[in-house]
């Protein structure tokens, strides 16, 4: 059987805020096909990032697929202007959204592909009714708000339920694993299911951004 790989998406949290356009240039040269933008409210989460107009602002320096995580209280407000931005894939947290099955509808209307995120401590079992409607979930393996922090290792069994879910019912979404994955974990986390591997400090760490994206795929 073939080697299952996965898609790399750098996050730019780890990047010199200073100088986003060398990052985005860095991201582009590297191989990697997504580029995660860790949008933060000093609320949901204790740290600020980035708003819409970073995302338009990078849009046009890259044709990669730009992988928008909301960490942010009532991220239905912001819907529209990151569609307006150029978004490709909104992913929003459960545990801000009630509304999670309309917040889903609003996103796919917008243009934008829906995503769902859940923290360490939130099961996957409540995502249950939800799962025929995404087309992303990530996973966080470690508490939002910091680049930099260490893999909490049983947060990837969450991998190995949804993709055994996914194969039983058909269900079309992707696996996204964010938090804590280095050159040393990535291997194991495509193979418990991930489909897409998030890193922030692994890859703007790295002295070689291609070497980075080769491990981040599990190569
Ligand atoms: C965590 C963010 C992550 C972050 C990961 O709050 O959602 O996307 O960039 O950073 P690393 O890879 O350094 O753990
Ligand atoms: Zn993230």
């Amino acid at each position: 059987m073939e080697k299952k790989t996965a898609l790399a998406a750098p996050s730019i949290l780890s990047a010199d805020f200073g100088n986003l356009a060398e990052a985005i240039k860095r991201i582009n040269e590297s191989g990697a096909e997504w580029i995660h933008v860790d949008v933060m409210d000093g609320h949901f989460v204790p740290n600020l990032t980035f708003g819409p107009k970073t995302v338009a602002d990078l849009r046009p320096l890259t044709k990669l697929v730009m992988d928008c995580h909301l960490m942010v209280d009532n991220p239905q407000d912001f819907i529209k202007s990151f569609a307006d931005a150029g978004a490709d894939y909104f992913t929003f947290h459960q545990e801000t959204a009630v509304h999670a099955h309309r917040m889903i509808q609003d996103i796919r209307a917008a243009g934008m592909k829906p995503g769902i995120c859940v923290v360490p401590g939130t099961p996957v079992s409540v995502l249950e009714e939800l799962l025929g409607e995404l087309d992303l979930i990530l996973i966080l393996s470690v508490n939002p708000g910091f680049g930099g922090q260490k893999m909490i290792p049983r947060c990837l069994e969450k991998l190995v339920t949804l993709r055994a879910l996914r194969e039983e019912k058909n269900y079309g979404y992707l696996l996204s694993i964010d938090g804590g994955v280095t050159a040393d974990n990535a291997r194991e986390a495509v193979e418990k299911g991930a489909d897409v591997i998030v890193a922030g400090s692994a890859f703007f760490n790295a002295a070689n951004p291609a070497g980075a994206v080769q491990k981040m795929k599990g190569l």
